[in-house]
């Protein structure tokens, strides 16, 4: 070892003893002629003191020593003078008084300053990444991450998970994005894909009897990017044989908790409540409820049925429906601000967004005189307005008013600080529709994956194209704090459900065969019935740091245009590669 100690770990129990320590210059101040350097190291920081009055050679050189210079030391452990302890650091008692140095490694000046919260771009972090990793921040998410990923570790190997690795080279896994594809060279003109999500793979390793099986995975989506998404992102992928949906739940129950547990120290009861889809979209306008407010969506169909406002009533007469949230205390907001809500309503659907402000109990607006007052009250009853409260409405198509309320009601709560970010609330999003249509292709689409078996309840209607949009399915969402974290389903286990279901999402027997033959085949050979869940690991170690994005949980990420600005990847290749994989650039 070059050190003898690491930078965090002296104390007034180490005064007197000789050390040595290696490490990066940290932060330099001259007081008169002592100098004195902050090292730091991976573990922490400590005070060194070069004084010329104990060598006047090592003094000159401490002069040149810059920020991130690598130096290692050698020298004696001193209390500090009283008065100038530091109680925030472990090592704030002592200092090192320097008889040796060697500079391991000179730095240029760096982009930014790792021990500041000063505000740097996107960019010059990405860039610089190696510099932006050694901020204590971050050093602490990595960390972090690491901590989670033993905790799942050690939770699975207690209840007899195997840990198994699963191709990445592979075929591809419709996970609802495209796919990274690589060129074979030694199969002209044939690609793999790079995996969505090792579904298929863990399906296979039930059939192969292995009953327990989880990884902690890196799967590769190329689709749009955003905050919580990124191009190649980890999963901690599980799935188990003979199981209903209760396994998975008490299973993930468990994972989660021994996360707060072991990381905020916050006891999360469990079970963790449990919504059904269909009521996630009515009360929240969305699958993904946060749950740490109120301000659900109110339906005001019924007390608006004999409505004489003309959008409304056409609304009702095409079959949609009239849809509100209270906004508690909002009365008070400007006209403009109330514009930029009407904005924000249009960008995420609405046609229009119509408000009542409630005063002295009666509901008033611009459009009040289109409403009697029994039709008014029965609104502000309805949605439980009192004074000082803004009605917000929605008349549209059902999931169109729902989804606009829904996200109305998160940035409302957002400005209004109305969510507690010390608060976490867990919840399982159950019985989503089996098939969503797509008005787009004309065809009927899986909603979770095509593997997912559907309610044995519902099995009749897939004799029944008009009842597809009914059938539920046996999958279910975790959500933390309105982040979908998980997600997963009991599958279809036998061959001939599963080409029923590739069928209703027009896959004919030849395509079905080309793409998932080796799973029809598979379910040949006695497979047993199975399920199992993925975890967005990056996601979840989101919840316990101070940021909203992913990128702050991942060494090295990529930005919105999946690029990675400190590799530059994606890049150029030669020709004579193009030549080999049999591939020619179209321009
Ligand atoms: P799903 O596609 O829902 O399910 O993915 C599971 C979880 O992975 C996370 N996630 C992402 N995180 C970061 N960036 C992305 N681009 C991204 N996409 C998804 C989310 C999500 O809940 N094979 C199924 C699981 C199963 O059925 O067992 C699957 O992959 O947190």
């Amino acid at each position: 070892m070059l050190r003898s100690h690491t930078c965090g770990e002296l104390n007034a129990k180490h005064i007197n003893e000789e050390v040595t320590l290696a490490g990066w210059v940290h932060a330099r101040r001259d007081h008169g002629e002592i100098i004195f350097i902050d090292i730091r190291d991976a573990y922490g920081i400590t005070q060194l003191v070069f004084d010329p009055k104990d060598s006047r050679d090592i003094h000159k050189e401490a002069h040149e020593l810059k920020s991130e210079y690598v130096i290692r030391i050698n020298g004696l452990v001193r209390r500090r003078p009283s008065g100038t302890d530091n109680p925030k650091l472990p090592t704030g008692d002592i200092e090192i008084v320097v008889r040796g140095l060697t500079v391991l490694n000179p730095s240029l000046t760096p982009p930014f300053e790792i021990n500041q919260s000063a505000v740097v771009s996107d960019e010059t972090r990405l860039k610089y990444r190696y510099i932006d990793l050694r901020k204590p921040y971050m050093q602490e998410n990595i960390r972090l991450r690491h901590r989670i990923n033993s905790i799942f570790r050690n939770f699975l190997e207690k209840r007899h998970f195997v840990e198994i690795e699963t191709p990445f080279l592979t075929k591809s896994t419709p996970e609802g994005a495209r796919d990274y594809l690589v060129p074979s060279r030694l199969n002209m003109g044939k690609f793999y894909a790079l995996p969505q999500s090792p579904q298929l793979f863990k399906q296979i390793l039930m059939v192969s009897g292995f009953d327990r099986y989880f990884q902690i995975v890196r799967c590769f989506r190329d689709e749009d990017l955003r905050k919580d998404r990124q191009p190649e992102f980890t999963q901690l992928d599980v799935e188990m044989s003979f199981i209903d949906e209760d396994d998975i739940f008490e299973l993930s129950e468990g994972l989660i908790r021994g996360v707060f547990k072991n990381i905020p120290n916050i006891e999360m009861p469990t079970p963790f409540p449990r919504i059904k889809h269909r009521e996630a979209m009515e009360r929240f306008g969305t699958d993904k409820p946060d749950t740490r407010f109120g301000m659900e969506i109110v339906n005001l169909t019924d007390a608006l049925k004999e409505t004489k406002f003309k959008i409304f009533k056409n609304t009702l007469e095409k079959g949609g429906g009239i849809y509100a949230i209270n906004a508690k205390g909002c009365a008070k907001y400007s006209l403009s601000k109330i514009n930029g809500l009407i904005d924000k309503a249009k960008e995420y659907g609405a046609e229009g967004l119509a408000y009542f402000k409630c005063e002295n109990a009666k509901l008033v607006s611009n459009i009040d005189k289109f409403f009697g007052d029994a039709e008014k009250e029965s609104m502000r009853k309805t949605a439980l307005a009192e004074d000082g409260d803004l009605m917000l409405i929605v008349a549209q198509k059902r999931e169109i008013a729902l989804g606009v309320l829904g996200s109305l009601r998160l940035d409302i709560a957002r400005d209004r600080g109305m969510i507690d970010e010390n608060k976490h609330s867990c919840l399982w999003v159950t019985d989503f529709p089996l098939f969503a249509y797509n008005e787009e292709d004309k065809r009927w689409v899986s909603e979770h994956h095509p593997f997912t078996a559907c309610a044995e309840e519902d099995i009749r209607f897939l004799e029944d194209n008009k009842r597809y949009g009914a059938i539920r399915a046996r999958s279910y969402d975790l959500v933390i704090n309105g982040i979908e974290i998980a997600s997963g389903s009991i599958r279809i286990h036998t061959r001939e459900m599963q080409e029923r279901i590739f069928k209703i999402i027009g896959l004919n027997d030849e395509e079905a065969n080309k793409r998932f033959g080796f799973l029809l085949e598979a379910f040949k050979y006695g497979a047993p019935p199975h399920g199992g869940i993925a975890f967005g690991l990056d996601r979840f170690a989101t919840i316990f740091i101070n940021s909203n994005t992913i990128r702050d949980v991942i060494a090295f990420p990529k930005t919105q245009k999946a690029v990675c600005l400190m590799t530059d990847a994606p890049s150029d290749v030669d020709d004579s590669q193009l030549k080999e994989l049999h591939i020619r650039k179209v321009t």
